[in-house]
């Protein structure tokens, strides 16, 4: 089977209308004279989406970065799964660690979030993750397995859903755990999955994410089990993001 490996921009809270659509045009540019091996989402602010996805070329998808866990109603200020699918969105980032810490986002909401996010046709990114003080107490297998335990659906296909392994103390920081580290929650995550999911466990796509850059790229992507990166600062730059996509490989 080959899987195409999943790069993943992560705008954050960044950007207002000219300056998001700028992005996306340098983006676009860029598909254009050199198409990507690898499949790409953008995830910009909420407020940018409808810009954004009339502006992305075929072979760019658009992505929102947090859903409600419930359908419709009184929930100002929520956006639901079913309205980011009505401006074209086809992802969602569920579970980031900022969304965790500032909103005191439990697992059990994430698997919530998750599982509207399906209901509505769309595939979840469920961001997993340690912090620093849970790495250094030797935690992070342990903290990992738990968030993957009770922050994904009970129901996947293998295809709707992604997981994204973000260690807290890399996200914006610079640092990036080794290559071993890595290859070692991710081959523990791909275990997990295919435990309890058997083979369409298995066939679930594990991002990494936590300062991947130009520089770090094709080394972090050539690592076993990992099918792709989630971008956050170096999604901002287009030709950043563009020399972060082509150092993607085509897995067989
Ligand atoms: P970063 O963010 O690439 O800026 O470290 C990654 C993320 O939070 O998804």
């Amino acid at each position: 089977m080959i899987r195409r490996q999943f790069i993943v921009g992560n705008w954050k809270m960044n950007g207002l209308r000219a300056e998001g659509s700028a992005r996306v045009r340098a983006l676009a540019e860029r598909a254009r004279t050199d198409p990507p091996s690898c499949d790409v989402l953008v995830c910009p602010p909420a407020t940018l989406l409808a810009d954004i996805g009339a502006l992305l070329p075929e072979g760019i998808a658009l992505g929102g970065q947090d859903c409600a866990a419930t359908e419709t109603g009184a929930h100002t200020g929520d956006i639901a799964a079913s309205m980011l699918a009505d401006l074209a969105c086809k992802f969602v980032i569920v579970g980031h660690s900022e969304r965790r810490a500032d909103h005191g986002e439990t697992s059990a909401l994430v698997r919530a979030k998750a599982a509207a996010a399906q209901a509505a046709g769309l595939c979840p990114i469920v961001c997993v993750g340690e912090s620093l003080a849970q790495r250094r107490a030797g935690r992070t297998r342990a903290v990992v397995a738990q968030q993957v335990a009770r922050s994904i659906p009970e129901r996947q296909n293998g295809h709707d859903l992604i997981v994204a392994y973000e260690p807290v103390w890399a996200i914006g920081t610079g640092l990036t755990p080794s290559r071993a580290e890595i290859a070692e929650v991710h081959r523990a995550i791909n275990a997990q999955l295919a435990r309890r999911f058997g083979a369409a466990g298995k066939a679930v796509r594990l991002l990494y994410g936590g300062s991947v850059k130009p520089a770090n790229a094709a080394e972090i992507l050539a690592i076993d089990h990992v099918d792709g990166a989630l971008v956050g600062g170096a999604s901002l730059n287009a030709a950043d993001f563009w020399s972060i996509c082509e150092a993607s490989r085509t897995r067989r």
